[in-house]
């Protein structure tokens, strides 16, 4: 099958390229799927720059060791494991394998790929696959953010920092259907977007340093970590909750980490801080689902890239300012 091999860290169109690599075959939870399109997350992205640089530590000093990237998906059933029961082939289907066991082996940047069906649902007939695989990652990290860790209800003041990318997009929609009050946070050009989301109130960053206003909020994604954590933890209600949640668009050697290293020592103290540790499951793609199908959210994409152009894609995403998601066309 034919999937994006990335070769080495660094510029996108330098050390990807479209190549044969064998097809994946299913274990006995898993399904293999034909992949119709993917997304590109920040994940991706910092593992194609290699950037932070620490996390090569992890993923492979000189290249990754796991050579196709992509973690979200949607597409078409080819064959399942002999203990899936609830998906067949033919199915339409959309998830992610992040986390799961598969996601050592290859990614989603292919014409196949293999997800346990634990990480899978049937895609609605009324969501394009772009749409779909442009959902996941940024969907269910939203999801976990205002639902769980912020514990968001009606009235609920939440201010999402980065209002207009990937995971802010999202976040802003899924605060709105819990009945939150929302500030997002994003450039002049995107206001209208992110108003256009629910959003009540919108702050230009580039008029306007929202660590320095009086306004406080209940809750505070930090999705850009542009600012120290504790000029951002200063705008909390005294129960509010702070969810930073960003590698930084710094670069470098640790790029966003040391302001989450600091965020998480303030955790310690009196400010409620809580970070989100993405779970892919049935329970949360099916809200997910519901969120789609109600309409109460919808995928933000600012363009759809060919496989063969993955790179552009990643070069978009690593500029961090692109609307909402950047999908993949398999
Ligand atoms: N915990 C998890 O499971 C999880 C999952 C996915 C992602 N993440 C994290 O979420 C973070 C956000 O990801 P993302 O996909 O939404 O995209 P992103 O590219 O990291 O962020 C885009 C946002 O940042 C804003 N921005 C860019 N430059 C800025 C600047 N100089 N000052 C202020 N704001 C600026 C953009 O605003 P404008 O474009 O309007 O300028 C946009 O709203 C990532 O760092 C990632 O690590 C976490």
């Amino acid at each position: 099958m034919k999937a994006i091999i990335q070769r080495g860290y660094g510029a996108p169109e330098r050390v990807l390229q479209l190549d044969d690599t064998p097809r994946p075959s299913p274990g006995d939870g898993d399904v293999l799927i034909r992949v119709r399109a993917t997304s590109v997350n920040t994940p991706d992205s910092a593992t194609v720059a290699g950037v932070p640089y620490v996390l090569r530590a992890q993923a492979g000093l000189r290249r990754p060791k796991q050579a196709v990237r992509g973690s979200d998906v949607a597409g078409t059933v080819e064959a399942v494991g002999r203990d899936v029961t609830d998906l067949r082939p033919g199915d339409e289907v959309f998830g992610s394998l992040w986390g799961s066991a598969n996601s050592s082996k290859t990614g989603t940047f292919a014409e196949f790929t293999v997800v346990p069906a634990s990480q899978l649902v049937k895609k609605p007939a009324g969501l394009s696959f772009e749409e779909a695989a442009a959902s996941v990652m940024t969907g269910l990290t939203s999801l976990l953010a205002m639902r769980d860790a912020g514990r968001v209800r009606p009235g609920t003041r939440v201010l999402v920092n980065g209002a207009s990318g990937g995971v802010g997009t999202m976040a802003v929609q899924i605060a709105k259907s819990l009945g939150a009050e929302v500030t997002g946070v994003c450039s002049a050009r995107n206001a209208e977007l992110v108003r256009s989301l629910g959003a009540d109130h919108v702050i230009d960053y580039a008029e306007q340093d929202f660590t320095k206003g009086e306004a406080r909020y209940d809750v505070i994604l930090d999705n850009v970590l542009n600012h120290p954590p504790k000029a951002v933890a200063r705008l909390l209600t005294p129960q509010g909750v702070f969810i930073p949640n960003s590698l930084g668009i710094s670069g470098g050697l640790l790029a966003g980490l040391p302001r989450m290293a600091r965020a998480a020592l303030m955790g310690k103290g009196s400010t409620d801080v809580k970070f989100i540790t993405l779970a892919v499951d049935h329970e949360n793609l099916n809200e997910l689902v519901r969120l789609l199908e109600t309409g109460e959210v919808k995928a933000v994409i600012e363009q759809t890239y060919p496989l063969d152009d993955t790179a552009g894609a990643i070069t978009r995403v690593l500029g961090h300012h692109a609307r909402g998601k950047i999908a993949i066309t398999v």
